[in-house]
């Protein structure tokens, strides 16, 4: 417990530096210690944290409202603590899109104290100033919500300056007009081209590039790393976070067997065609995929230049994609260790395919490809999130 309460307080530190005090609902949700059982307040605060992160699905946190509520009951104080979680700002990576994703699941939150709460936005946004008005005042007179998603009562109240996502990663637009702008993607078998095409009504629909961003939105939607310069202590929070929630907390909640994780796709991690076994016999990656990508215009890269990033969303976390391969690779067999829960063999086979990788010199599809075949996984699609093909060679 000591140990826990260390890591929760560091946390929470990080992400209040990124998000400011007022906004971060961690330490009320912390202070329920008085309900539940012995630990439960901690433990649920700690997992709240993922939930503020960028990568994370916004319908997750209002589940997660409702699982505070559920577990400590639903004292006046339990539900302010919950309707903080459920009305907090998510981060966002501004360097990958402009405006927030919200929840479109009109049955979350299902506790009914909890609905009708609204997020705060990041300032930056336009027509933050209605949404962050809106959002204070929900959270002592929530809206009527009456069948709707959170992201429909922002619309009736006057922000839809944002794309919404659904439970199971499906993303829309604003406003209800979803049917030509969303995609399933969290299914286990998806089509790039109609990834991509999602993407692209996304994008026209409600997406509009600010500050540094300019024309890049359409290939930054649905993959890039995260950027040092945007967010680092969001980053630390992230890397931190998926440490914490592997190790400590949140083991139930986090998927045990690499076996069990499907498909997914993310504004921040890019597409994850889904969890595969290495064909090497012995080497066992834990929940990983060690694989790694090729592709143009990450992180706000220009569509010629292409540069190297891990495809899994647990290995990518944290991590800017970069033109040197041997970052990639590097970060990825400190993952095996850090979050993936590797095996001896595939610890010294990551090492092994470094060692590799670093000889051969090349900076183009075909390293990332000897580096996917090294440790099992030949044949993988080195452009999941099927980026032009005009970069492939990587520019300094
Ligand atoms: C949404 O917010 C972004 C970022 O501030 C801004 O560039 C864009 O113009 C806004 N879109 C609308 C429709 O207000």
């Amino acid at each position: 417990m000591y140990t826990q309460a260390v890591i929760l307080s560091a946390l929470v530190a990080i992400t209040e530096a990124r998000f400011g005090q007022e906004q971060v609902p961690i330490p009320a949700i912390q202070a329920l210690s008085n309900f539940g059982s012995s630990g439960q307040a901690a433990t649920l605060a700690g997992q709240s944290i993922s939930f503020l992160l960028a990568a994370a699905n916004p319908c997750g946190k209002l589940q997660q409202a409702d699982l505070i509520v559920s577990t400590l009951g639903t004292d006046a104080q339990v539900i302010a603590a919950a309707r903080g979680l459920a009305g907090a700002e998510q981060n966002f990576n501004p360097f990958v899109v402009s405006v927030p994703s919200i929840c479109s699941d009109p049955t979350l939150p299902t506790t009914a104290a909890l609905r009708g709460v609204v997020p705060l936005v990041d300032p930056s946004v336009t027509g933050s100033d209605v949404e962050n008005a809106n959002a204070a005042t929900s959270l002592t007179t929530p809206f009527t919500a009456d069948g709707l998603s959170v992201a429909e009562v922002m619309v009736a109240q006057g922000f839809s300056n944002f794309t919404t996502k659904a439970l199971d990663g499906t993303v829309g637009a604003a406003s209800g007009s979803s049917a030509s702008a969303s995609v399933a993607v969290s299914s286990a078998s998806i089509v790039a081209s109609s990834v991509s095409q999602a993407v692209e009504a996304t994008s026209s629909a409600s997406v509009v590039a600010c500050g540094g961003v300019a024309s890049t939105t359409f290939v930054t939607m649905t993959r890039s790393a995260s950027s040092t310069s945007a967010s680092v202590a969001a980053e630390a929070a992230a890397s931190t976070a998926s440490v914490f929630a592997s190790g400590t907390v949140a083991s139930s909640a986090a998927a045990a067997s690499g076996a069990a994780r499907a498909a997914s796709s993310d504004a921040v991690a890019g597409v994850f065609p889904g969890f595969v076994a290495s064909t090497i016999s012995g080497l066992d990656f834990g929940q990983c995929v060690p694989t790694m990508k090729f592709e143009a215009g990450l992180d706000g890269r220009a569509d010629t230049e292409s540069t190297f990033q891990a495809i899994d969303p647990i290995v990518n976390k944290g991590q800017e994609e970069a033109l040197n391969p041997n970052i990639i690779t590097n970060r990825i067999c400190d993952q095996l260790t850090n979050v993936c829960g590797a095996n001896a063999a595939a610890k010294t086979a990551c090492t092994a395919a470094k060692a590799q990788i670093s000889a051969l010199a090349t900076k183009d599809a075909t390293t990332a490809d000897a580096w996917n075949t090294a440790l099992g996984f030949a044949g993988t699609n080195t452009n999941p999130d099927n980026a032009p093909q005009t970069g492939l060679v990587g520019h300094d």
